[in-house]
């Protein structure tokens, strides 16, 4: 058995619903004091003060006991939105970026996600795997203790299907939980350029049998964009996703309005993410389909978009209003979100759109575990779900998040095994 004690504050993020966390109870991350806990094997078998713990499992030989005192214990947390695995490096690129050129002038001129596929295509497998396979140990020792991959730098059956099957692979050799996207309608690639309706047969009548046949893939995501997919196109695309068994996710007004938000309300996606520039009756169909509003905090920060903050900040603001449950994550690709940690993610959230420590805490666990439909397992602490825990070296949740960046967690806990030890403060 594995015992944690002592802990100056715990964070349950228990949802005050069955759902996700909306309302009041987004503000409130259920904090206990003195907070302690039991695992036994890979479960939560009780959370509560450190003196009912103790008395209820009073330590054995053998136990595994962890003194949390002056620390913090939370959920592991759940990246809900990445592109992880991928071929190559933008790092050049962004030279005319911090140059002034923007992201959809990039992909314009054939940069941008066309590179990334091209560096892709011809990457080995091999390669593809043990480069996704670092960024998730980097994430992990972030606090990530559950990823969604989306494939979408293949862009042709083959590349796809490859990419799908090192996101088994990464899956299927853990720690970390994986949740399969396909994302073949990320783009046109630039061999069909002028011919978009002969790619998304491609995509319906071929990618999608081969993807169902292999079990390779659990949700189907469309970049709904004046870059990607009209949102006509994207609903061919996501009747025969559903018509596999897939359910749906949709990047949606992400460079400009486009009507992927309605898209997405009407396949009863499980998330629409970006939303940078949806308008208040777009969010509201959220609410009905019970459909989560992913934001992306770190996107605005590495292309820079400062001028986009008020916007975003008014959008948060909606979303709650309006009873829709809000999530972050990294979006992590080498082109608009380079970025690893959702800690620094949770950062940005408070920074960019205002949302309160309690808000950002929730936004990375509790509310992303139910973006992927795994709510009942993940995202919080709480008897009978997984033991995905992290424990960080700070006294108060405010003062952990209030501190920016990563460095503070000596300790990441997957399924009751502790995969990161680390030494608090020097001595
Ligand atoms: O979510 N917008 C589409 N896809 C990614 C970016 C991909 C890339 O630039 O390589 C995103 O931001
Ligand atoms: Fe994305």
């Amino acid at each position: 058995m594995l015992i944690i004690t002592n802990a100056a504050e715990l964070a349950t993020c228990t949802s005050g619903y069955k759902g996700p966390k909306i309302g009041k109870d987004f503000r409130d991350c259920g904090i206990i004091k003195n907070g302690a806990l039991a695992v036994m094997g890979e479960k939560i078998v009780a959370v509560g003060s450190t003196e009912r713990i103790l008395r209820r499992f009073p330590p054995r030989r053998g136990d595994h006991i962890i003194d949390a005192s002056g620390k913090i214990v939370m959920p592991g947390f759940v990246d809900c939105h990445t592109h992880a695995v991928y071929a190559g490096s933008r790092a050049e690129e962004y030279r005319a970026k911090l140059g002034g050129v923007s992201y959809a002038d990039a992909h314009k001129k054939r940069g941008g996600i066309f590179l990334t596929v091209a560096a892709t295509r011809s990457a080995t497998v091999d390669t593809l795997y043990r480069s996704a396979r670092n960024t998730l140990s980097r994430m992990a020792a972030c606090g990530t203790t559950t990823v969604e991959i989306k494939s979408g730098y293949g862009l042709s059956t083959e590349s796809e299907l490859r990419i799908l099957r090192v996101i088994q692979e990464l899956a299927r050799s853990g720690p970390l939980d994986v949740a399969a996207t396909f994302l073949g309608a990320h783009t046109v690639p630039l061999e069909y350029e002028h011919d978009r309706a002969s790619y998304i047969r491609m995509v319906v009548n071929t990618m999608l049998p081969a993807i169902k046949k292999e079990g390779l893939a659990e949700y189907c995501d469309v970049f709904c964009d004046p870059l990607g997919f009209t949102p006509g196109e994207a609903r061919k695309i996501l009747t025969a996703a559903m018509r596999h068994g897939l359910r749906v996710r949709v990047h949606a007004e992400q460079t400009r309005r486009f009507g992927g938000m309605r898209v997405a309300a009407e396949f009863g996606a499980s998330s629409a993410d970006h939303c940078d520039f949806a308008r208040t009756g777009d969010i509201r169909l959220l609410r009905t389909a019970g459909t989560t509003a992913v934001l992306f905090p770190g996107v605005q920060l590495h292309l820079m978009e400062w001028e986009k903050r008020g916007r975003m900040r008014a959008r948060a603001e909606i979303i709650k209003k309006a009873g829709v449950p809000l999530a972050l994550a990294t979006d992590h690709n080498p082109g608009s979100s380079p970025i690893y940690s959702l800690k620094l993610i949770a950062d940005l959230g408070m920074r960019f759109f205002g949302l309160t420590y309690e808000e950002c805490l929730n936004a990375i666990t509790i509310n992303a575990a139910h973006a992927l439909d795994r709510g009942d397992m993940l995202g919080s602490l709480e008897a009978g779900k997984q033991a995905d825990i992290l424990i960080a070296d700070a006294p108060t949740i405010a003062e952990y998040l209030h501190a920016v960046g990563d460095g503070a967690l000596v300790y990441v806990i997957k399924k009751g095994r502790v995969l990161f030890p680390r030494r608090g403060a020097l001595r």
